[in-house]
């Protein structure tokens, strides 16, 4: 087996062009802003543009690291959804041709709800193993959807986060040891028929502690870093309050000694982010990373464990330990940017863009250009999804 470090080179991430203050969705529903804003720590949600999807998220957050990189070396792209646009065509395919990757190249898509971008992490770090001479781009991406006045619509959000798997990362090197726990639950799913997902959120809820827990004790056996030797703990978000939860557990479960103080400062730094973009499902424990390394000085040399949790239910926890010279790599302003620069909705616009549904027939539906992205989704037509650099782009692009 290659000695060879393997892990993530570049990280990257892009949100949607568009925000909604959870304030507002509260004082429709009359209750106290404070119980979305400190009770499940959430203070907005990013709300897709008519013409944005998971697609143009994902290869949005891609496009820097092919500037920076180039593309030669990645023979494989993997889109990691739980929201998919097709139940044939991998999301990858429409994401490598707007990536301008080469033709020898293979795509494919990943699911099994908030997890898979995992599976995909690990994938490809097995794929380099065999050749590190090869990168893989993986790019998870996804926009929360849930029914209007359901205990979900504020646990929304959309976001992507694309990573560049090579040898020798200069972010954070993967450990190889994970531990993992698969068990067959219905806590959240998405039936073929809806376009919102079907959740139980108390029973969601205990099923990621349990989940966890099991795959804490199965990586503790394979021989995985000990809670002590951890310096940060990365949790799948799909509120922020969630990881002060599974961190708590954690620290119960490991029999580790940690104050509330302690647990909340050890995870501030990652739940920055997630806070203002909401639930990202594949991508929120990606976006959960860049917020720690974008909000953190001196993370050179420091271990850090994720806890990856996707409903139905599969759980992932491994680790990484952050590369020296590490934040000379990062993309801290242009993920400020992406934050900052969304525009503001208010609850008239996010009901009529939520209760907008896809056209079932073969006509031709084109899509308004409302995105501010390097890329949009221009429409439906004869049953085919279409997408574009928009024009900026087009005329800037060599
Ligand atoms: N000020 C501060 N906190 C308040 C408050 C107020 N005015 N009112 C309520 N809260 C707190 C509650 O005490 C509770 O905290 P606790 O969990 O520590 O007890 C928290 O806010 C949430 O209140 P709750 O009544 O449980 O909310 P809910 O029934 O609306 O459900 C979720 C919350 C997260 C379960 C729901 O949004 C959901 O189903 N989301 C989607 C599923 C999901 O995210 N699952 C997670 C696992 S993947």
């Amino acid at each position: 087996m290659s000695s060879t470090p393997i892990g993530i080179h570049d990280i990257s991430f892009a949100t949607t062009s568009l925000v909604l203050d959870l304030g507002v969705i509260a004082t429709r529903m009359g209750i106290d802003p404070q119980k979305y804003y400190s009770g499940i720590g959430q203070v907005e949600m990013s709300v897709p543009a008519r013409d944005e999807d998971i697609v143009t998220l994902a290869a949005n957050a891609a496009l820097p690291i092919v500037e920076r990189h180039g593309r030669d070396r990645i023979r494989t792209v993997i889109v990691a959804t739980e929201t998919g646009i097709d139940q044939s065509k991998a999301a990858a395919v429409y994401v490598h041709r707007l990536l301008g990757l080469g033709e020898n190249c293979r795509a494919v898509e990943f699911k099994q709800a908030c997890y898979s971008a995992t599976a995909a992490l690990q994938f490809a770090a097995a794929m380099v193993q065999r050749d590190p001479q090869q990168q893989v781009l993986v790019i998870a991406t996804d926009v929360a959807r849930y029914d209007l006045q359901s205990s979900g619509e504020p646990t929304q959000g959309a976001g992507a986060a694309a990573m560049l798997v090579a040898a020798d990362p200069a972010i954070i090197a993967l450990e190889p040891v994970t531990g993992l726990y698969t068990e067959d639950i219905m806590d959240f799913w998405r039936p073929n028929h809806r376009d919102t997902a079907l959740v139980d959120g108390k029973t969601s809820i205990r099923a990621y502690l349990h989940a966890i827990e099991h795959a804490w004790q199965d990586a503790q056996r394979q021989g995985a870093p000990g809670f002590e030797q951890i310096d940060y703990f990365c949790y799948h978000q799909p509120f922020t309050v969630m990881a002060v939860k599974a961190h708590r557990h954690l620290v119960k479960i490991a029999a580790a000694a940690a104050s509330s103080a302690q647990v909340d400062a050890v995870l501030e730094p990652s739940l920055i982010y997630n806070r203002q973009v909401g639930n990202s499902y594949t991508a929120s424990m990606y976006i959960a990373l860049v917020s720690l390394l974008d909000n953190v000085a001196q993370l050179d040399g420091k271990r850090i464990a994720f806890l990856s949790y996707g409903s139905g239910c599969v759980a992932e926890i491994f680790t990484g330990v952050v590369q020296p010279g590490y934040a000379s790599h990062l993309r801290t302003a242009a993920h400020a940017a992406a934050l900052q620069g969304r525009t503001a909705i208010d609850d008239a616009d996010y009901l009529a863009r939520h209760a907008q549904t896809q056209p079932t027939d073969a006509g031709a539906h084109p899509a308004p250009h409302e995105t501010t992205g390097h890329f949009r989704y221009a429409g439906l037509s004869g049953n085919k999804r279409l997408y574009e650099a928009t024009p900026a782009r087009s005329d800037s692009a060599s």
